[in-house]
């Protein structure tokens, strides 16, 4: 269809070519053929646009015709259907096109407005040493705009223009990683057909306004990692095709609002590294698509609620340094789509539940820094299988048994081996009072048939022997032995990885 009406236009330039032919001089010609194919005034604020950003102060020469004959890889037009005449519709300046590069100087040029057809503006990576404002004289209802992505921009500064509430049309906003600073500006509820709203990354003060929840198309919603206050407002339960929401690392108090429990299709939600208090609203049990639930770091308090365990998609679930306290719910050993389970630095205390370790897709798993107690009865070859992602430290009261000609499983894990517990625990003189009380619970598995042959045999018999009484104990051994050769050039010690976007 391009190449037809490029050869339609091209046609109609040769027959006015021949006519004129005579009198007119090249100049005279070139003009005529470039009014043909684009408005004069948009391709001259296209040539503005460029000349504000862009190293190359011969871009226009270079490029006249932008849209037909010298195309360049950030522009892209659009012919309109009644009249044979491109318009730009989209300009992106980033990492994939880099010649000519931004210059020291770059900023964005009032004649932006003159591109009334422009529909995707993103500018990566552009704006690094000059500061740069957005005006807020750049945008309105006479705009196209329906993508306008500006990231990585350190020297893009000061506040987020209201004006911006005024492009109806607007479907993707993106500022992340900028120097933005201020609060997000109310006018943002305006936005009716926004997708996407991405400000993460920035310097924004302030609360959410509550205009926010006004934008009932929103599939994701990322305000992390900003200077963000107040109260999470009721208003975002009405988000309802809202399937992310990232709120992480920011300064937000009060509870998390009950009605965040109709936002239906979520599928992340990450509250982490904030000043949130609990309890957690039973309410986010109807979210039944959520696959990430990242709240650490807050102080929730209290125990890990139980609907967690009715949420049969989750796959990560982060609820480290909430304050909590209570026992690890047995609830998790039933959720088989968990990958990653981080409780560490918590005051839960009790077992920790062994059917853990036979979860078919648990690969990360943080409990450290807890009070948790007993025995710890993994299996040998799912703490082979995660390796340096099993972290079970900082808990006194939690052992392992070892055995003597096996892999010392008490040093690999740095916590106490059950054997010497008991030794000391056998001690009238030892004084731990809750040590005492857990002492039947602290005998190590094998021992539970009878403690005192087994340990004689230990000490005294030839191996042979012990094979025979104990069997388990050194088949799981060899296992361990086995697999965590295996992981041993393993170094990832990553804590949860997030997903990247959803796809739109
Ligand atoms: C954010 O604000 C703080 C204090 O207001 C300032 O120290 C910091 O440099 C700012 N960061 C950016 C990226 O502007
Ligand atoms: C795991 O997730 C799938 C869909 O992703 C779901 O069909 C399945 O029921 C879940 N498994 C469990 C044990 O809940
Ligand atoms: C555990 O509880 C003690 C006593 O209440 C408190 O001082 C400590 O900060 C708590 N630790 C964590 C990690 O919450
Ligand atoms: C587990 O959590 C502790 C405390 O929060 C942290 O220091 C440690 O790095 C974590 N371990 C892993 C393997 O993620
Ligand atoms: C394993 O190492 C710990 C700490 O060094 C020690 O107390 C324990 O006796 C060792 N266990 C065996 C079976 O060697
Ligand atoms: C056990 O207690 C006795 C005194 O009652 C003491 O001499 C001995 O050192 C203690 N042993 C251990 C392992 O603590
Ligand atoms: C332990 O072994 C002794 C003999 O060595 C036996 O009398 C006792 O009944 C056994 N106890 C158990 C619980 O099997
Ligand atoms: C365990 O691994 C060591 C080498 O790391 C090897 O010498 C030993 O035979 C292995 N033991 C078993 C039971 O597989």
């Amino acid at each position: 269809m391009l190449v037809s009406q490029m050869a339609y236009n091209i046609s109609l330039i040769l027959v006015l070519f021949l006519m004129f032919c005579g009198e007119m001089n090249a100049m005279e010609s070139e003009l005529q053929k470039r009014q043909m194919v684009m408005e004069e005034e948009e391709l001259l604020g296209l040539f503005e646009v460029m000349d504000a950003l862009l190293e190359d102060t011969e871009w226009g020469q270079a490029h006249p015709q932008p849209c037909t004959e010298t195309p360049w890889p950030g522009v892209e037009c659009e012919v309109s259907s009644d009249i044979q005449i491109f318009h730009v519709t989209k300009i992106h300046i980033g990492p994939d096109i880099i010649s000519p590069p931004c210059k020291t100087t770059a900023y964005l040029s009032q004649s932006l407005i003159k591109l009334k057809y422009l529909k995707v503006l993103s500018i990566f990576n552009c704006f690094v040493s000059s500061p740069v404002t957005l005006p807020n004289t750049l945008f309105g209802p006479f705009s196209s705009l329906e993508h306008l992505s500006l990231e990585s921009n350190p020297s893009l500064f000061g506040e987020i223009p209201p004006s911006l509430g005024d492009v109806p049309s607007l479907r993707v906003l993106t500022l992340s990683q900028n120097s933005f600073q201020g609060s997000i500006p109310s006018q943002i509820g305006g936005l009716v057909c926004l997708e996407q709203l991405d400000l993460s990354y920035n310097n924004l003060s302030g609360e959410i306004p509550k205009e926010t929840g006004g934008l009932k198309s929103m599939t994701v919603l990322d305000l992390s990692w900003n200077i963000i206050e107040g109260v999470l407002p009721y208003s975002l339960g009405q988000l309802q095709l809202l399937e992310k929401m990232d709120l992480h690392s920011n300064k937000i108090i009060g509870t998390i609002p009950p009605y965040l429990g109709r936002l239906k299709r979520l599928v992340l939600l990450d509250l982490s590294h904030n000043l949130i208090v609990g309890p957690i609203p039973i309410t986010l049990s109807s979210l039944e698509l959520l696959e990430y639930l990242v709240i650490d770091h807050n102080p929730i308090k209290g125990g890990i609620p139980f609907f967690i365990g009715n949420l049969r998609k989750l796959k990560s679930v982060s609820l480290s340094g909430c304050e909590l306290i209570g026992p690890i719910p047995n609830f998790f050993s039933s959720m088989k789509n968990l990958t990653a389970l981080s409780l560490d630095n918590n005051n839960l205390s009790g077992p920790v539940p062994p059917n853990l370790g036979s979860l078919p897709n648990l690969d990360h798993l943080n409990i450290s820094l807890n009070k948790l107690s007993g025995v710890l009865q993994l299996s040998n070859d799912f703490i082979g299988k995660l390796g340096i992602r099993l972290d079970v430290r900082g808990n006194s009261k939690l052992c392992i048994n070892d055995h003597p000609k096996g892999k010392n499983l008490s040093l690999y894990l740095e916590i106490p081996s059950c054997l010497s517990i008991r030794d000391r625990n056998d001690n009238v003189s030892f004084d731990d009072g809750p040590l005492q009380e857990d002492a039947s619970e602290i005998k190590p598995s094998w021992y539970n048939s009878n403690i005192s042959s087994c340990s004689s045999l230990l000490d005294d018999l030839p191996i042979i022997m012990f094979i025979l009484a104990c069997p388990r104990v050194l088949l799981s051994t060899a296992a361990f032995n086995k697999s965590s050769r295996s992981v041993g050039s393993d170094n990832n010690k990553h804590a949860i990885q997030l997903p990247p976007l959803l796809p739109t």
